[in-house]
């Protein structure tokens, strides 16, 4: 199948090792403005390369792959499905609800399908926890917290348009809190129910946040928190802590995967060896899902399902209400 890629930045090169490694997949073309950046890529790979993604859909691909901006993956992604390809979405996948569900309904008419590309979903530790999970071995989920240090959000190499609400729909938690949300989910397996929020914007000069604290409930009296710090690095001194509690002990992922029982010992559960790019499980995802008529994990409803829980910490903390996720404000409201 021939893939292009729109949006030939900082990540393009996780898709293309990921491509490049299976044997279904052939890198046909990219898309970017910057001509002579375009030319170093197509040199590189002996591809074709694009301007503008009309251009590229027009001329044909399979899969197209949107690694842009934030704003522009809802508007391209909706003219790759007009135009029959699958799709390779990079997250967040969409910057609305609106959005996102129309991604969702349009692909579904097309009979088309979507895999979006948050490679916390298959690191090979998160997959190990979830198998944990699933086994029931650890009992009911009680609570987990993580709290994550980025390195300074607003380093000033970051490309600019991350810094533009415009452009990135958010700060720190559309762009990174994201993989947070996809990492709890992914791990624990459980709806989210109600999203409670504070939002920071205490870097001067910038309109996006660069903190914020996230409670999300499932209903059932458990619940995970999310502390994104988006100011500074996290200091030796600190610890990381990416929690999860259950009836019979500690899922711990601070470090390596370990499992911390209630009567003290501990568990260091092996770990299969990373693949050759974080990016490749999303690819055979895709490659298993159209071949199989079925969605690929994680596709359009995860990526929906992530996005929501950061639009809903946005709104939670605008209004300083806690979000019912079962309003039709909120409802995925999809099938
Ligand atoms: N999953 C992860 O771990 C991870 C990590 C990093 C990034 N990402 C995501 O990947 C996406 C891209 O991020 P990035 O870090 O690669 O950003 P980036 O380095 O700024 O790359 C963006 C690319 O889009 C192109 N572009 C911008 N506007 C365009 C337009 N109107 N038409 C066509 N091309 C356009 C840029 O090239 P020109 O300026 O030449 O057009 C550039 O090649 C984002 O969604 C980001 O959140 C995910």
């Amino acid at each position: 199948m021939k893939v292009g890629i729109i949006g030939l930045g900082a990540i393009a090169s996780q898709h293309i090792k990921a491509i490049s490694a299976l044997k279904e997949l052939r890198l046909h073309s990219g898309c970017r403005r910057n001509k002579e950046e375009l030319n170093k890529f197509c040199r590189e790979y002996g591809v074709k390369g694009f301007t503008d993604y009309k251009e590229l859909l027009k001329d044909g691909v399979d899969i197209a792959v949107v690694a842009l901006p934030h704003a522009l993956h809802y508007k391209v992604g909706m003219e790759a499905l007009n135009y029959g390809c699958h799709l390779v979405m990079e997250k967040p996948f969409a910057v609305t609800m609106e959005q996102c569900k129309n991604l969702y309904k349009k692909a579904k008419e097309k009979d088309l399908k979507i895999a979006t590309s948050d490679s916390f979903y298959h690191l090979p530790k998160i997959k190990k926890a979830r198998e944990i999970v699933k086994s029931g071995k650890l009992g009911k989920f009680i609570s987990a917290a993580i709290i994550n240090y980025k390195d300074y959000y607003f380093n000033p190499q970051r490309p600019k348009w991350f810094l533009q609400p415009e452009m990135a729909g958010g700060g720190e938690l559309i762009n990174v809190g994201v993989h947070r949300v996809a990492f709890i989910r992914s791990i624990i397996g459980s709806e989210e129910k109600t999203v409670k929020a504070s939002v920071g914007f205490f870097e001067p000069g910038y309109k996006v946040e660069g903190n914020g604290l996230i409670f999300i409930g499932y209903g059932d009296g458990s619940a995970a928190v999310i502390e994104e710090i988006g100011y500074y690095k996290l200091h030796p001194e600190l610890d990381k802590c990416f929690h999860f509690n259950f009836e019979k002990g500690v899922i711990n992922l601070s470090r390596e995967l370990s499992i911390i029982y209630k009567d003290g010992s501990i568990e260091y559960p092996k770990i299969p060896q990373e693949e050759v790019s974080g990016y490749l499980p999303h690819y055979k995802q895709l490659l298993t899902a159209i071949k199989e008529d079925r969605d690929p994990y994680p596709g359009a409803r995860e990526g929906m399902m992530d996005v929501r829980i950061i639009l809903a910490a946005y709104e939670s903390a605008k209004t300083g209400k806690e979000i019912r996720l079962n309003t039709p404000k909120w409802e995925l409201d999809i099938d």
